[in-house]
């Protein structure tokens, strides 16, 4: 099924009810995103980035339009274990060693525990963990325990990739390190996943992804797609080349117009 959309937006709005009245999280996004392509979502906070990543990831439900995930429901999609999911804060077990985290997954999909451990240093030594198996969480730094997140995501190989800014808490020279790792991992898993990243870094978003969808707020809607035709792999010069810079310039332009 070539033509159909890994995940499709039909006109999807969400509104939350609150103590203080409803809130129009979402106006009628429509959004198209095909099997493999790296999307970034950028817009100001509270503009509904974080509602429309669980809106795929079937962690909420809209209020109108429909979602659909490989052609099934979200909830559907959930069940088939299509989604591996990554937040911000690592949320790492801390009683559990950094292997064990990474095995839980497949731990409670009922794998044979030889085979979720080798799967899981497997995917260690993909993030650059190999040697920290036997650690506990506390022992590593955020942005090992961010690594062991995504390792732990990608434990059972899903189609679907949902980031909510997961380096939004580290330094930036470390957050620059995960972005290039991060594309690596990508590129060598096979089939890709597709990847929905939720950032409000304009150059995380440019140097990571195929097309940055841009929000605008209150409430949320698409405002621009911008196609990222910078070649792949990207690297450390990547971010030094004059056509990133116009990118940024495009992105930035088009989050400015919307403040006024
Ligand atoms: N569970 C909720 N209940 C009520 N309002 C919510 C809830 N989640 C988010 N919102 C509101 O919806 C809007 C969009 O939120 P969110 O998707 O988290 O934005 P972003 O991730 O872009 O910062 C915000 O105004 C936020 O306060
Ligand atoms: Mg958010």
């Amino acid at each position: 099924m070539p033509n159909i959309p890994i995940i499709e937006f039909d006109r999807v709005s969400k509104v939350y009810q609150s103590g203080g009245g409803p809130i129009a999280a979402l106006h009628e996004v429509s959004l198209h995103i095909a099997a493999g392509e790296f999307i970034a979502l950028i817009g100001p906070s509270g503009c509904g980035k974080s509602t429309l990543m669980r809106l795929i990831g079937d962690l909420e439900q809209p209020t109108a339009g429909t979602v659909r995930v490989k052609a099934k429901t979200p909830d559907q999609a959930r069940r088939d274990r299509d989604y591996g999911i990554v937040f911000q804060a690592p949320v790492l077990y801390e009683w559990r060693t950094i292997c064990k985290n990474v095995e839980l997954p497949l731990e409670l999909m009922g794998h044979p525990r030889q085979q979720r451990h080798a799967r899981a240093m497997e995917l260690l030594r993909l993030v650059g963990l190999g040697d920290f198996g036997e650690a506990y969480p506390h022992q590593l730094s955020g942005g090992m325990q961010q690594r062991a997140s995504i390792a732990r995501a990608l434990s059972f190989a899903p189609s679907i990739l949902l980031m909510d800014e997961p380096f939004g808490a580290l330094d930036e020279i470390t957050r620059e390190r995960l972005q290039l790792e991060l594309l690596s991992i990508w590129a060598e898993s096979a089939p890709r996943p597709t990847v929905i990243f939720v950032t409000h870094s304009i150059p995380e978003a440019v140097f990571l992804a195929d097309r940055v969808v841009v929000m605008s707020p209150r409430p949320g809607r698409v405002q621009r797609i911008i196609e990222v035709d910078l070649p792949r792999p990207r690297a450390f010069e990547t971010r030094e080349s004059p056509r990133f810079f116009t990118l940024l310039t495009e992105v930035r332009e088009c989050l400015r117009a919307m403040e006024v």
